[in-house]
């Protein structure tokens, strides 16, 4: 594919998505996430902000030595002490690159950088050139470029490139843009900036309009050549630009694109279902492409024509989203190899023999429960088994009963461990969830709020797994937990102590759109 007719796919669900509410996630999880990636063959993976933290740090360097075939980005904000934490943690990388970003709209300049237009130019040209001292791949972002003007917007892309610059990114930051005159607005950088020719144009679109892909698109059309997308479309606010949804657009109207993408589609569903399952954000039913109603055909009138004719009702094939990619994997007569095989496939490696011997003594109870162990299945225990490794595990479920009749006051009974000791509490509650919560509450005292409580099945049946959300918030902080079990009350209940447990170990780390 020539580089014209080649869509790069720059995702940031470990940077842009990490910044949702809630979506935090440890060092373990992002490299599972970027490893999936990577088999997706995704150009770049924006692997976090090095400067927010020393764990955002160590994340992005695990994932810089790891993966091999996509490069790796970090973000910097044009100030040398960003670039120099993005070029370290970009250290014994095969492919890095620094992303360094400043606002350009007249508000973002006044308000929040509290600078002149001229030294927005002057700090940019700097931090680009400081960034090329350590790769020769630089991206340079106009934050807020969605509200910026075209004449000044033009005049810093351009000393930008001067500077060395090689990709330039054109970010909708508050999701504001209208696809035609988004679109043209890129058409018209491109037709504007003299040196044009030496970068790849980019756009990364908020959703706040719901408008992310739409507007993606259309720059797509205008001459954009990377877009920056997150799975699931996971990010600050309405979220990004969902990466499944520009792939398959892209793919499926090749009528009207000059361009495609090198992605492998049959790992999307794949790395949707460990995105959600790692977040504990679900996917909604009617999600396009990854959602479980996205192939479904409920009326008798779609279901003949799809039974005669495919193409009928169908734009695309379940088969090539990964829908029904490696469905049936495990149950209980798997061995010990099978099971080890299939989790080496889906990229867990095991520390020793004891944490395998581990893994499959549970992978075995829960084969007891359940007859088909499906690849989410193993997701989920393999997440449970990191969370009980975790040090920082201050809270621990150790027992659970609940009684729940009809006409009765439901009540539960959880026995924890609390930073070593045993600990009962009971409590009654308007359902058996809430009794169980109310009894951990009365002895854990988080002073959290509720703010969310999902349930979704992980796979298809009764005897499916169920997977709670929980997401708390105190003083401002956001957490989520999830948590898996054939039992849902079980399954409630971990999601609650792991979101406790988040909400006492996670620290604080900058934002960074927020600080400068
Ligand atoms: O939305 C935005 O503007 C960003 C930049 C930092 C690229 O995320
Ligand atoms: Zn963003």
């Amino acid at each position: 594919m020539s580089a014209d007719s080649r869509l790069i796919i720059f995702d940031t669900t470990l940077r842009d998505g990490e910044q949702s509410p809630g979506a935090s996630m440890t060092r373990e999880e992002k490299l599972r996430i970027a490893m999936t990636l990577e088999k997706m063959r995704v150009d770049v993976i924006e692997a976090g902000f090095a400067a927010a933290s020393q764990g955002d740090f160590e994340s992005i360097n695990a994932i810089a030595r790891a993966v091999k075939d996509s490069t790796v980005c970090s973000l910097a904000r044009a100030l040398d002490k960003d670039i120099e934490a993005a070029a370290g943690a970009l250290e014994g990388s095969a492919r890095a690159r620094i992303h360094t970003f400043i606002a350009t709209s007249p508000i973002h300049m006044k308000y929040k950088l509290k600078l002149e237009p001229d030294d927005v130019v002057t700090q940019a040209v700097r931090a680009v050139k400081k960034a090329r001292q350590y790769t020769e791949d630089v991206e340079f972002s106009c934050e807020d470029a969605g509200r910026s003007d075209l004449d000044f917007l033009c005049r810093i892309i351009e000393a930008a490139i001067d500077a060395g610059a090689t990709t330039i990114n054109i970010p909708d930051t508050v999701g504001y843009a209208i696809p035609d005159p988004f679109g043209d607005m890129i058409g018209a950088i491109i037709n504007r900036v003299p040196n044009a020719d030496k970068a790849v144009f980019s756009v990364h679109c908020h959703n706040d309009l719901g408008l992310a892909v739409a507007n993606s698109l259309s720059a797509v059309m205008q001459g954009a050549r990377q877009v920056e997308c997150t799975i699931n479309g996971l990010g600050e606010r309405a979220g990004n630009a969902s990466l499944e949804e520009i792939v398959m657009a892209v793919r499926t109207r090749q009528d009207l694109f000059t361009v495609d993408t090198n992605i492998d589609t049959t790992q999307i569903v794949p790395a949707s279902r460990l995105v959600s399952s790692i977040t504990g954000f679900p996917v909604q039913p009617n999600k396009a492409i990854v959602g479980a109603n996205a192939f479904a055909h409920e009326s008798g009138i779609h279901q003949d024509g799809v039974l005669k004719h495919r193409e009928t009702y169908e734009i695309m094939r379940a088969e090539d989203v990964g829908w029904n990619a490696n469905r049936m994997v495990l149950g209980k007569h798997s061995g010990r190899n099978a099971f080890k095989t299939r989790l080496l496939d889906l990229g867990y490696a095991f520390a020793g023999d004891v944490e395998m011997a581990d893994a499959f003594a549970r992978f075995k109870t829960l084969a007891d429960k359940k007859h088909d162990i499906f690849d989410e299945d193993l997701h989920a225990l393999m997440a449970q088994a990191s969370d009980q490794r975790d040090e920082l595990e201050h809270i621990k479920l150790k027992h659970l009963t609940s009684q729940s009749d009809m006409g009765n006051t439901p009540k539960a009974r959880v026995v924890l461990e609390i930073e070593g000791k045993e600990v009962v509490a009971e409590a009654f509650g308007d359902g058996p969830v809430d009794a169980c919560f109310k009894a951990i509450d009365s002895v854990v005292n988080s002073g959290a709020q509720l703010q969310l409580y999902s349930v979704n099945a992980i796979t298809s049946g009764t005897e499916a797994q169920g997977e709670v959300s929980v997401r708390l918030e105190k003083s401002g902080r956001i957490v989520n937990g999830a948590g898996s079990d054939t039992d849902i009350i079980v399954a409630s209940v971990k999601a609650y102590i792991k979101a406790l447990n988040l909400m006492m170990n996670q620290p604080q780390k900058a934002h960074p759109q927020i600080t400068v």
